[in-house]
């Protein structure tokens, strides 16, 4: 049996990386998964998760849109009836010196990774606050917490995530909701794909475990924070990053 047979998890940014892993591992933990994605990979990802033996709903949505958001929604009450987990994944970088920053790379970054974390932590309240639980798990960054020259736009947006995060933990925990972020370190996905070797290398020097983490180390801390054996933690920042920050 698993450790969330029979619950519902939305989770945004699933088509590939981290989402993915994300959606597979509550799969295999039982739980039926929303999956969420601008990409249409979304559907062919979702199909290979059914194969785990549960059901699966792939929905294109843009999280920096609130009907499209309050649409996923809906089509999700539709389909399960309802929502016990949401994992704000879906996050983009787009890197620069503050000086040579566009107000376009400023604005799409925090569109999508506060923003986006926000309209689907609004619309998941409201129905969590009506069944009385719920766990969400929203995924920061170390950067957030730590900043990162280049990324003024990605470590402020992910340094919100952490806020919205403990605001949201204190403002639904009377409803028996929990929230919580994860901050990943540096983690071998497309979005790290593109760094030049300079900037991985930087990234080495200062994780103690002196190697990049996977996709699945990710979902680990997540599968645990979204279990009962977390039922009583939550406003909290769990780092998955070798030891970068501590
Ligand atoms: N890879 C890392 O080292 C690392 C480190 C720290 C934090 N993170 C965070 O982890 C999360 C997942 O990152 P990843 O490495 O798997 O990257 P990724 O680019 O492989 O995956 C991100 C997914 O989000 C989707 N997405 C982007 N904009 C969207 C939107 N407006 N609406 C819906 N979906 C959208 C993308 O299509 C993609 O499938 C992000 O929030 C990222 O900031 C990653």
């Amino acid at each position: 049996m698993g450790k969330i047979d029979g619950k519902v998890a939305i989770v945004t940014g699933a088509a590939r990386g981290i989402g993915k892993s994300i959606a597979e591992r509550l799969a295999k933990e039982g739980a039926d998964i929303v999956l969420c994605d601008i990409l249409e990979e979304v559907d062919a990802t979702a199909k290979e998760i059914e194969k785990l033996g549960v059901r699966t709903l792939a929905v294109r949505v843009d999280i920096t849109k609130i009907e499209e958001v309050e649409d996923l929604f809906t089509r999700t009450i539709e389909a399960f009836s309802k929502v016990d987990i949401l994992i704000n994944n879906a996050g983009i970088t787009r890197d620069n010196l503050i000086i040579r920053m566009s107000e376009a790379e400023w604005d799409s970054v925090i569109a999508v990774n506060l923003k986006g974390s926000f309209n689907c932590l609004k619309a998941a309240s409201k129905i969590m606050m009506k069944q009385r639980q719920g766990k969400i798990v929203n995924i920061s960054s170390v950067v957030g917490v730590m900043g990162n020259a280049g990324q003024a736009n990605y470590s402020a947006s992910k340094g919100g995530v952490i806020s919205l995060t403990k605001s949201a933990a204190k403002e639904l925990a009377a409803r028996g909701i929990t929230v919580n972020a994860v901050a990943p370190g540096y983690i071998e996905t497309e979005m790290t794909k593109v760094l030049p070797e300079k900037a991985i290398d930087a990234f080495m020097n200062i994780i103690p475990l002196k190697r990049g983490g996977k996709p699945e180390d990710i979902a680990n801390a997540v599968s645990f924070l979204v279990s009962e054996d977390a039922d009583y933690i939550t406003g909290q920042v769990l780092h998955v990053d070798g030891g970068m920050v501590m």
